[in-house]
């Protein structure tokens, strides 16, 4: 196991598409498992692929906060087929520190997914899963939560969003 660095707002990676998995073979299962000990000591509830600059689609949320006793899961190739509802939740993201704003998003979800052990699951989700899963699943997208919000909130936070872009820019070339 092996804590992973989280890459921040302005770097190209968050704004790819990630690649579907084709096999869920042993690097994917070790990605799985430092991911989820990467987003336990950062104390997030949930993390994309992207996020530790890999452009697939895997996703792992700490359910354990949503259902008591589980634990992390992660979700593999997850989409969201449908939504119903409307919901106004704060969010947050290790990505974008310090920004915290409300986002508008469906109450309920449709989603399938596969598990770590390959089955395919098609449920749906409501209440602060469904949250954290969409907030995931955008970033397999390239999106952003601060993306989401009104024109005059992103207005208010936008010299916070170029200082972390400045930052990690900055961080990007000395690495090189
Ligand atoms: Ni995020």
């Amino acid at each position: 196991m092996a804590l992973l660095e989280i890459i921040k707002y302005g770097n190209p990676i968050l704004r790819q598409e990630a690649k579907a998995i084709k096999e869920i073979n042993n690097e994917i299962k070790t990605l799985a498992s430092d991911m989820i000990q990467t987003m336990q000591a950062a104390e997030g509830i949930g993390l994309a692929a992207p996020q530790v600059a890999q452009s697939i689609a895997l996703v792992v949320v700490d359910v354990g906060l949503i259902s008591e006793g589980e634990k992390p899961v992660a979700f593999i190739n997850p989409k969201v087929l449908a939504a119903e509802g409307e919901l106004v939740m704060e969010e947050g993201c290790l990505s974008v520190p310090d920004v915290r704003e409300e986002v508008v998003r469906p109450e309920k979800i449709h989603v399938t997914y596969q598990t770590i052990d390959g089955k395919t699951i098609d449920t749906w989700y409501d209440g602060l899963l469904a949250r954290v899963l969409q907030h995931e699943v955008d970033h397999l997208k390239g999106i952003f939560f601060v993306d989401r919000i009104s024109t005059i909130k992103k207005k208010r936070i936008k010299r916070e969003l170029k200082r972390i872009a400045h930052d990690e820019l900055e961080r990007i070339y000395q690495a090189a």
